[in-house]
């Protein structure tokens, strides 16, 4: 079985700040670290490091080879990456409260806005039945390739961020098995914030969809079959929070697809999203399954 992760690759700039910017005000950085991220090679990592058998597709530019080694650095094969000659790769900008460890992102799309329906028809001839899709919301045609995959018989999962209002209102959850997704993103599909209800409404709306609510430092939880399941999050002391959600869905894919049941799967995977937080960068600070094991909490 193999794990399709279709998804954005940024070379993000993270400038360390005593305080978020506000508006009209010029601030000075106290540091700037260039790191690998984007959600969709976060996740590619994070899937990677949780023991899965992974291919990352996705477009990075002329400056994106640093993109391409960290994936090849983490075992993702990048045969499927394409690689667009004549533009510049995604990049982000991200600015991280020192002290909070809170963060705000500015996301420039790059390459990964140029995906088309004849690069996605071809990525997805290279699967199969039962194998895994993942996605998330920064590249362009993700609708389609999630239908593609669906009537492959792949199961999807995603994870609709950035979350906008046609996307939270739009029928793309069809195609999707497995949704994660965080309290704000809920409530922008469901307008609900009782986290339970969110669960429901969503099942009533999307019975063949599971979701899977992280919660920030309160963890998170899952409405499967026989009900709820909750799991608390590990406490720690965070340094950069960038990449905690992709390290959280990546190992809870991996894991699940590997025959680990939810409670197991999640448990391991807020304790990666825990490492995680501990560290700067994005891809960079994802812990391996084993380092997650080891851990003392
Ligand atoms: O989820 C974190 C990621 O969001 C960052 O790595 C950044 O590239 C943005 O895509």
């Amino acid at each position: 079985m193999k794990i399709l992760s279709f998804g954005s690759l940024n070379i993000d700039y993270n400038y360390k700040l005593d305080h978020i910017v506000a508006p009209g005000e010029t601030i000075s950085s106290h540091e700037l670290i260039v790191t690998c991220g984007g959600k969709g090679l976060n996740q590619s990592v994070a899937l990677r490091k949780a023991g899965a058998n992974v291919l990352h597709a996705g477009i990075i530019g002329y400056d994106g080879e640093m993109l391409k080694k960290s994936l090849e650095d983490a075992g993702v094969c990048t045969d499927l990456l394409k690689v667009d000659p004549e533009h510049k790769s995604g990049h982000t900008i991200i600015q991280i409260e020192e002290g909070t460890a809170q963060n705000c992102i500015i996301v420039c799309p790059g390459t990964n806005g140029m995906v088309d329906k004849d690069y996605i028809e071809e990525v997805v001839s290279h699967f199969e039945a039962g194998d895994y899709a993942v996605f998330q919301n920064e590249i362009t045609n993700v609708d389609y390739a999630m239908k593609c995959c669906k009537e492959k018989g792949l199961r999807v999962v995603f994870n609709p961020s950035p979350m906008t209002r046609e996307l939270a209102e739009s029928d793309i959850y069809q195609y999707v098995d497995d949704l994660f997704i965080n309290e704000v993103e809920g409530e922008q599909m469901t307008g609900k914030n009782d986290p339970e209800q969110i669960c429901l409404d969503l099942k009533a709306r999307w019975p063949q969809c599971r979701t899977i609510l992280t919660l920030g430092s309160e963890g998170a939880m899952i409405l499967t079959e026989e009900g709820f399941l909750r799991q608390k999050a590990f406490p720690c002391e965070a340094v950069d929070t960038t990449g905690a959600g992709d390290t959280f869905s990546g190992f809870f894919t991996a894991l699940s697809a590997s025959g680990k049941e939810p409670k197991e799967a999640m448990e391991l995977s807020c304790k990666a999203s825990s490492l995680a937080v501990r560290k700067m960068g994005a891809a960079a600070s994802i812990p391996t399954l084993e380092e997650v094991l080891a851990a003392d909490f």
